[in-house]
């Protein structure tokens, strides 16, 4: 097995803060990950940045009116503090707008490009005319072709999951100006996908059926089995790498070919800054790359970046890419533009000092094999009957009796191997489950191994033994003190603020984790322990009500604001505007028109003259209720014949969530033919 483990977790987009459904489905169990290999002693790389590039983060410009620029840099600072003050312990951060990333980027569009791997092809791309942009990706929204669903993207239908290319959108609308956008031609540079089939089959199909999950392996299976196609890695955008060849003005890379590279870029960064060669973490047979990513990262890590790597040729292919499925919180999916999400820095900022207690129970929720729900009701149980409850408890108990009984000097006694087993089998299981990525199941081995501990106190009872049997007393405190010290080593991948405070509180430095599969004593007799203090605190229902009540807030303000509105309509000039002439009238009569289930016919007063006016109102409102409103009417539309009554103008309605209409009217009482404007 290799010493060298180079580990990358995806480049979230720079274009949002991280919420706990990144944390649960990438970053903790990576971070859980890099933390154990580096227990093992592996020489470990763990590295992450920003994803700069991208529609996501121009899309994200436009929305708050600010450029590309500033928004990555506001989000880089966000991004990068919440994994600090959640322990997510990157060997380096970096973000794709570096020059290092820049040059190394362009470094491997270039090599591909010269060694010939690359087609080029003119082909007919949708363009915003009105933008003067070409649409790619995001830019693009339409009708899906497979379920129908009509706000599916150029690339992709988050409804049915389908990967789409623009050209397949029924009814495509520029998601920038939402005008109809024209075809044309554009030069790009292609990726021939197909050419990379037999390798892939081979390598990922027939070689890693046992090893990889199998959601991965399913979906790339399925991917192979369609068919692959080439795949463009430019686009004609103003936001990217730029493409390294003459010719290529207004040409960047595809964000999916520079971001991936970020992690070499990266481990580059971080390499000069320590005195290592980068290459022996990426172009060495005997270094395992592991991708950690989430679910929708897939065809990217197993079929595309390792397509490229193979193309540029100097490349080692990842061991393994354990991706996640997703987290969905309170039984509803997570969603940035719905606010729907417990996010990293507000987490941070409301529970200060608590990070360990979200590390666990996104850990023991972990989306590992299907979705998976957070709910904060879960969370104060998880706190408070596990972490507080067992692990925190006996933790107590054991540093409480030594000071009682042996001023906290751990006493007189030895260990059999078989008095130690119980650690030595949890420090087995959960190196056997984190090397097949199983991290509920590591997290289960440790909290029984604190299940072990309350169980051994409450049989042999060294409270009762202390006066007539104090040999036995002091021979089961320190077998606890023993377990106590190892739950201190065994719990630091995934509680590594807790670890740090326990072991400070035994006084002991950290270990090898081989040692621990050994029937080893963790302390010796005659060791000083410090204080006695708690690692874990209760969360009342009050704090949890606050973040529910946060959430009801959120589900409510979603209410009002509409993301279903229409696209906004072309712009016109005020001049435009002043040729409406809207006015304020009293209705005088209502009734129905004959024969015609939807109209009423209404007279009414404008100020000006007295009017005729046929609405499609009468399933909406009985004429008696209407007669003396108040009412806001379009004056000046031209006259129009309804079931032979001509109507002299029109009135303003809206739409209530329920689907009923309602007037518009003013606030209060105003004179008839007051002007609206
Ligand atoms: N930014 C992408 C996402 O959030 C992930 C990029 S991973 C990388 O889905 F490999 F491209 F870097
Ligand atoms: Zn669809």
């Amino acid at each position: 097995m290799s010493n060298r483990k180079m580990i990358t977790a995806a480049l979230p987009y720079a274009n949002g803060p991280v919420h706990i459904g990144h944390l649960a489905g990438v970053y903790v169990p990576a971070d859980v990950y890099a933390r154990f290999q580096r227990r093992l002693g592996k020489d470990v790389a763990f590295i992450c940045g920003t994803d700069e590039h991208g529609i996501p983060i121009t899309i994200r410009a436009k929305k708050e009116g600010v450029t590309p620029q500033q928004i990555v840099d506001k989000y880089y600072g966000i991004i990068k503090k919440s994994f600090e003050d959640l322990g997510i312990s990157f060997d380096e951060f970096s973000r794709t707008t570096s020059p290092t990333h820049y040059e190394t980027s362009q470094d491997f569009f270039k090599t591909l490009y010269e060694k010939g791997k690359f087609t080029e092809e003119v082909s007919e791309q949708y363009y915003d005319e009105q933008a003067g942009e070409f649409l790619a990706d995001r830019y693009i929204v339409g009708t899906c072709p497979s379920c129908g669903n009509d706000g599916a993207y150029g690339d992709q239908c988050e409804k049915c999951g389908s990967t789409l290319s623009p050209t397949e959108l029924i009814n495509p609308k520029s998601a920038l100006s939402g005008n109809v956008p024209v075809l044309k031609e554009t030069k790009n540079w292609y990726l021939p996908l197909n050419d990379y089939e037999d390798f892939l089959n081979q390598w990922i199909i027939e070689g890693h059926k046992d090893d990889w999950k199998s959601n991965v392996y399913g979906q790339v299976k399925s991917w192979l089995n369609d068919g692959l196609k080439p795949r463009a890695m430019t686009r004609d955008l103003n936001w990217g790498v730029p493409v390294p060849l003459p010719n290529a003005e207004g040409k960047v890379m595809y964000v999916w070919f520079d971001a991936p590279i970020g992690y070499i870029s990266f481990t580059k960064e971080w390499a000069e800054k320590n005195g290592k060669n980068w290459k022996d973490y990426w172009q060495n047979e005997n270094t395992d790359l592991v991708h950690f990513i989430g679910k929708d990262n897939i065809v990217f890590h197993c079929i595309i970046f390792p397509a490229m790597m193979k193309a540029h040729g100097d490349y080692i292919m990842p061991s393994n890419v354990p991706a996640f499925e997703f987290l969905n919180l309170e039984n509803d999916k997570i969603s940035t533009s719905r606010n729907w999400a417990v996010w990293a820095h507000e987490y941070v900022a409301d529970f200060p000092g608590q990070q360990d207690v979200l590390r666990y129970a996104l850990l023991s929720s972990a989306p590992e094999t299907k979705d998976n729900n957070f709910t904060w009701k879960d969370f104060q149980t998880k706190n408070n009957s596990e972490l507080v409850g067992i692990f925190g408890n006996f933790i107590n108990r054991v540093a409480v009796l030594m000071h009682k009984y042996y001023n906290g000097v751990i006493p007189e006694g030895n260990a059999s191997a078989e008095e130690l087993a119980e650690i030595n089998k949890a420090a087995k299981e959960i190196h056997q489950s984190l090397e097949k990525y199983e991290f509920r199941n590591a997290l289960t081995a440790l909290m029984n191994l604190a299940r072990f501990g309350n169980q051994y106190l409450q049989t042999e009872e060294p409270w009762k033994n202390i006066k007539e049997n104090p040999e036995k007393a002091a021979h089961s405190l320190f077998i606890s003190a023993q377990i106590a010290v190892a739950l201190g080593q065994l719990s630091e991948p995934f509680l590594p603020f807790s670890s740090e405070k326990l072991l400070n509180m035994f006084q002991v430095e950290r270990q090898d984790w081989a040692t621990l599969e050994e029937a080893n004593i963790l302390i010796p007799s005659g060791h000083q322990i410090g204080e006695a203090t708690l690692l874990f605190s209760k969360i009342e229902d009050d704090v949890i009500d606050a973040q529910i009540q946060k959430l009801e807030n959120t589900k409510k303000a979603n209410k009002m604001t509409n993301p279903d509105a229409a696209a906004a309509k072309e712009e016109i000039s005020f001049d435009d505007f002043t040729k409406i002439d809207l006015r304020v009238a009293t209705i005088l009569e209502a009734e129905k028109v004959e024969k015609a289930d939807k109209l009423l016919k209404f007279k009414v007063d404008t100020g000006v003259d007295t009017r005729t006016v046929v609405s499609g109102v009468a399933e909406h409102f009985s004429p008696e209720e209407l007669i003396g409103k108040q009412v806001m009417i379009l004056l000046n539309l031209a006259p129009r014949k309804i079931r032979g009554i001509e109507s002299q103008g029109m009135f303003l309605l809206t739409e209530k969530p329920d689907g009923k209409l309602t007037f518009v009217t003013p606030d209060e009482a105003v004179k008839n033919g007051v002007q609206i404007g």
